[in-house]
């Protein structure tokens, strides 16, 4: 993964808000004087701001040669922290937010021999636009899509031409779409790529467990561990030469906030790579849900919003 530099954030204008299934809108967000925006690939995200200052990650479905527009996919959810409803309810076509440049942590290996792409639910959005680059590269794979109910099968039109095979689970009983006979019927070399809800993720990482680690691919929605709080811990910035000291109850984050250092920062649950830091010395304990097993054991790198220290000091790039 390396370090990414802080994502700059652009003033978007809303041009469009499309119907693409049960409870779920796309937002077309535009340059507000028709300026090319950065260019992103398959798999990439972008936060958008939200009026009341909330930060929301949300993967851009729209082609990545598009350099007009990024597209994103939202479903209403009622019972989350709030940003789908803000979405759905309060932003108006015309409206101006704060989009940050894409990110990517979700990329796709197009020169892979055979890709399996699985989705969940609103998890396809990433996947639409994975499969219309595959699509147009004229690559072998497959897209499976599970969903509840027929009419939360999304995006319709963004994937016409593109073979989609539907799981409807409660036109199976409610059984969710079996992961282990998917992974097992793949040619060798195959790369497997999973977008969609805990269940899902959790069942598809312990069916591919036998797998080599770079086939795997996983985008979470929502953290997978717990934020470390235990604190206890200092925290050395390398460029200033400040000590921070890092109490019980506190992330890194937050002692570093409380200090007036400035680290940037969006979803703090260890999902967006907005707060990525390089470790100079020390070992993090690392509960972010982005870095693989192998970048983890490195300890180059480490999420400052969730991610702790197991010895008494960490020194930090910062
Ligand atoms: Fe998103 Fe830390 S702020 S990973």
């Amino acid at each position: 993964m390396g370090t990414q530099a802080p994502s700059a954030l652009l003033e978007l204008r809303l041009h469009a808000i499309r119907y693409e299934g049960e409870g779920i809108h796309s937002f077309d967000f535009r340059d507000r004087g028709g300026a090319p925006l950065p260019a992103f690939t398959a798999g990439a995200h972008v936060d958008v701001h939200l009026p009341n200052g909330m930060a929301r990650q949300y993967s851009l479905c729209n082609p990545q040669d598009e350099r007009h527009r990024y597209v994103v996919g939202v479903k209403r959810d009622d019972a989350g922290r709030g940003g789908s409803r803000l979405l759905h309810e309060k932003v108006h076509v015309g409206d101006v937010l704060r989009v940050s440049e894409p990110r990517n942590h979700f990329g796709l290996v197009e020169g892979a021999p055979h890709s399996v792409l699985l989705a969940g639910g609103i998890g396809i959005t990433p996947m639409v636009c994975m499969a219309r680059r595959l699509a147009a590269l004229g690559r072998p794979f497959e897209l499976h899509h599970a969903v509840r109910r027929r009419s939360e099968a999304a995006f319709a039109q963004a994937l016409a031409g593109i073979d989609r095979r539907l799981h409807v689970d409660e036109e199976h009983g409610g059984r969710p779409l079996a992961l282990a006979p998917l992974l097992a019927q793949a040619p060798a070399g195959t790369h497997f790529y999973c977008c969609g809800p805990a269940p899902m993720l959790d069942a598809f990482e312990d069916a591919a467990a036998g797998l080599p680690a770079q086939q795997v691919h996983v985008e979470r929605f929502s953290a997978a561990h717990e934020a470390d709080h235990s604190g206890g811990f200092v925290v050395r910035l390398a460029r200033s030469g400040a000590s921070v000291e890092v109490r019980p109850g506190q992330t890194i984050l937050e002692a570093l906030r409380t200090c007036g250092v400035d680290v940037p920062a969006s979803c703090e649950q260890g999902i967006c790579g907005s707060c990525e830091t390089r470790v100079l010395d020390g070992t993090p304990e690392h509960r972010d849900s982005l870095l693989s097993d192998e970048e983890k054991a490195s300890n180059s790198v480490m999420m400052v919003c969730c991610s702790g220290s197991r010895g008494p000091q960490l020194v930090l790039d910062l």
